[in-house]
């Protein structure tokens, strides 16, 4: 867990902020990232300041199913959003932070509002006396729904399982391009297991914001980026014009019945939509939204997407598909329904010794080199 140092003597507005965050998103679900870009506008923060409300709300919201039993133990019963959102930050401070104890208090509590100053008092003086905390079970410990550990753990292993779900506890590191570009390892080795030659031409299907399409250009490759969305073309509009790449070519279209003539590319990367569980520890709230059977309604968008990318690819291209998940049913299942289902392609290995392999693809837990959890699998189109 990172642990930042109090900011400063007096922390109890950023603590405010923090509250109202937290608050926030519960109470209207709203997304943790946008709900701090919103506060930060409407304050001027210094820097450190920004940092600690960061670290307390993004840290609050994945922690937030041990911070509530923590807190519940001493409540007769559940309390109301502000009184939650205020317990919530001040045991996060005082479970997974290296912020004295009495700071962490006192702050919180002056930073709750009037009403709730009593309880929070008593209740944190409490959780502060209770560390270290014996947790029940391992889901109330890591902090994570029922059927997400469960699933981890029957795929990877308890072991293996548990080490991603706690490293996805802990804000991820920031890895930055030579050109600038800020994207995880995990995204520029899938990247670098594409054989890109000068002048190719590639069909990015899933394109936005940009991130492998920008790095495939500047392999030397003429790339058509792709995608669905409006707002998400937009934002890579605005990537693809910072990094002055003119080898990227933008077209909105549903990659399931894209707009493109058969047989027109070298290479089609598939960079699907997907569950997204192996960036939980980039999004906080992620794990609580997302549900069991999401993950079902997203494999067979991935599998109706790499049969029309198969049908775009020229004889003698090659396919690739990746994932920024880990789950057997968005990656090894949804390739041997793909394999069964269409003719003329043969898979490709991924010989780079940073990945696991598996069922003819790779696959990289977080905890393996500190990256996201990513999957990949590549054929050659007969
Ligand atoms: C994992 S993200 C792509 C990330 C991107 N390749 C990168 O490296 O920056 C998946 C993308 O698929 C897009 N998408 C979702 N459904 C789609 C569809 N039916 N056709 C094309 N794109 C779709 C989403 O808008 C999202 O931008």
């Amino acid at each position: 867990m990172d642990k930042p140092s109090a900011s400063s003597q007096d922390g109890v507005e950023a603590r405010k902020v923090a509250i109202d965050c937290i608050r926030r998103i519960d109470e209207y679900e709203s997304y943790a990232n946008i709900v701090l870009v919103n506060a930060f506008k409407k304050s001027n923060f210094e820097q450190r300041d920004k940092n600690l409300i960061t670290e307390i709300v993004y840290g609050a919201t994945r922690m937030q199913r041990a911070l509530d039993w923590a807190v519940d133990r001493y409540l007769m019963k559940s309390p109301p959003t502000a009184l939650r959102a205020s317990l919530r930050i001040g045991a996060y401070q005082l479970l997974y932070t290296r912020i004295p104890p009495h700071a962490a208090v006192s702050t919180t509590v002056e930073a709750s509002s009037r009403k709730n100053r009593g309880v929070v008092n008593a209740v944190l003086r409490r959780v502060a006396e209770s560390v270290p905390i014996e947790w029940p079970n391992e889901s109330i410990r890591l902090s994570y729904p029922d059927w997400l550990i469960e699933l981890v753990e029957s795929e990877h292993g308890v072991r293996e399982g548990q080490e991603m779900l706690e490293y996805m506890n802990i804000s991820p590191p920031v890895t930055e391009r030579d050109d600038g570009y800020i994207q995880d390892l995990s995204s520029q080795w899938v990247v670098e297991n594409i054989d890109i030659q000068p002048n190719e031409m590639i069909l990015d299907l899933c394109a936005a914001p940009g991130g492998k399409a920008t790095a495939m250009a500047s392999n030397g490759a003429y790339v058509v980026a792709s995608d669905l969305h409006h707002s998400r073309s937009r934002r890579m509009a605005q990537n693809v014009k910072r990094l002055r790449t003119d080898q990227v070519f933008q077209v909105t279209t549903d990659g399931v019945e894209p707009c493109f003539g058969e047989s027109m590319f070298d290479k089609v990367l598939v960079d699907a939509p997907c569950s997204g569980l192996g960036v939980l520890h980039r999004r906080a709230d992620a794990r609580w939204r997302i549900k069991r059977s999401d993950i079902d309604n997203l494999a067979t968008l991935q599998l109706k997407l790499l049969r029309s990318a198969k049908n775009l690819v020229k004889p003698g291209g090659e396919l690739i598909y990746s994932v920024c998940t880990v789950t057997e049913a968005e990656t090894s299942n949804v390739v041997k329904n793909f394999t069964k289902s269409v003719d003329g392609i043969s898979p490709v290995a991924i010989n780079d010794p940073r990945w696991r392999k598996k069922d003819g693809g790779a696959f990289l837990l977080p905890q393996d080199h500190g990256t996201d959890g990513m999957c990949m699998f590549k054929w050659i189109v007969e």
